[in-house]
């Protein structure tokens, strides 16, 4: 079932789980995704950027990917189809193509750009009733291109992001895309409880905020993290690492030269399998699990 988000970040909230927001970068992964998650009777975020966006063709070639994957296998657990990363063109031709749920980036903005756009976009986005998540407080690492340092925002500016019309609010706590360095220090969760906590106490909600970077953070900070309020993790480079790996195992044990492996749809199959064994792995982690 194609939903816009809402109702799927507010219950994780509330019930102290989170979703898992997967990253699709072509057929393959969003077969594996959906199989994964109707497997475990997942809710999942289906979410693209503007890059894989860009390399799939366009928008609406990733958006009707997704569906049209979605009704073929006959899906049934709720499915968002989210825009990750999205400036503020990306969030324009998204829309447009039919995306459900939308992220804009305005994080290295000076916040009053950032906070005006969230405003505009939020006027027409709400009109649709599609979800939309913000993001204060920059995420380290490289994401398709868009470097960030990372830096933690401070209460104030949170608070003034959260009341400008976002749904859900990605939050810079230490977390980096891509793989972490030896010496990185950890989730800063003290700040993560200290945002919780006051846009419950200014707002009197308790606002879906979102864990980017997800892969190789380990298990028992992100589970610390969701009993503090993160209802969506994104994982893009753990399925890129697990594709990877398979197929590189897949090749150096000269499967590949056996029969007609040269053929794709078996070349790329292991890829597939442990992308989907990732997913069922990291819905456990997040206990999304039987949740749909
Ligand atoms: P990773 O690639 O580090 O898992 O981050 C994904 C992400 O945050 C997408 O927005």
């Amino acid at each position: 079932m194609i939903t816009n988000g809402f109702d799927m970040l507010k219950k994780a909230r509330a019930e102290h789980y989170a979703v898992p927001a997967f990253n699709v970068n072509n057929l393959e992964w969003a077969k594996a995704i959906l199989l994964a998650c109707e497997e475990m009777q997942s809710p999942v975020i289906m979410q693209v950027t503007g890059g894989a966006a860009k390399y799939m063709g366009n928008f609406k070639v990733a958006h009707d990917l997704i569906k049209d994957m979605h009704d073929a296998l006959g899906i049934t657990v709720p499915v968002a189809i989210h825009l990750d990363h999205g400036n503020y063109q990306d969030v324009q031709d998204a829309v447009a193509a039919g995306f459900t749920s939308i992220m804009f980036d305005g994080s290295a903005l000076p916040l009053d750009e950032n906070v005006q756009k969230v405003k505009a976009i939020a006027n027409f986005v709400h009109d649709d009733h599609l979800q939309l998540e913000g993001e204060i407080g920059t995420i380290g690492g490289e994401e398709d291109g868009v470097i960030a340092d990372g830096e933690v925002a401070s209460l104030g500016d949170t608070l003034r992001l959260a009341q400008a019309g976002v749904d859900s609010l990605a939050v810079g706590i230490g977390n980096i895309h891509g793989k972490y360095p030896s010496n990185w220090t950890g989730l800063k969760l003290d700040h993560l409880k200290a945002i919780a906590e006051m846009i419950s106490d200014e707002m009197g909600i308790e606002m879906p905020l979102v864990l980017h970077g997800g892969s190789g953070i380990p298990d028992d900070q992100i589970q610390a993290a969701i009993q503090l309020g993160i209802a969506k993790v994104n994982v893009n480079t753990e399925g890129q690492l697990a594709f990877h790996q398979a197929i590189r195992d897949f090749v150096l044990s000269n499967k590949d030269l056996e029969g007609k492996n040269y053929d794709p749809r078996k070349f790329l199959q292991p890829g597939t399998d442990a992308i989907q064994a990732m997913c069922v792995d990291r819905i456990t982690v997040f206990g999304s699990l039987n949740r749909a």
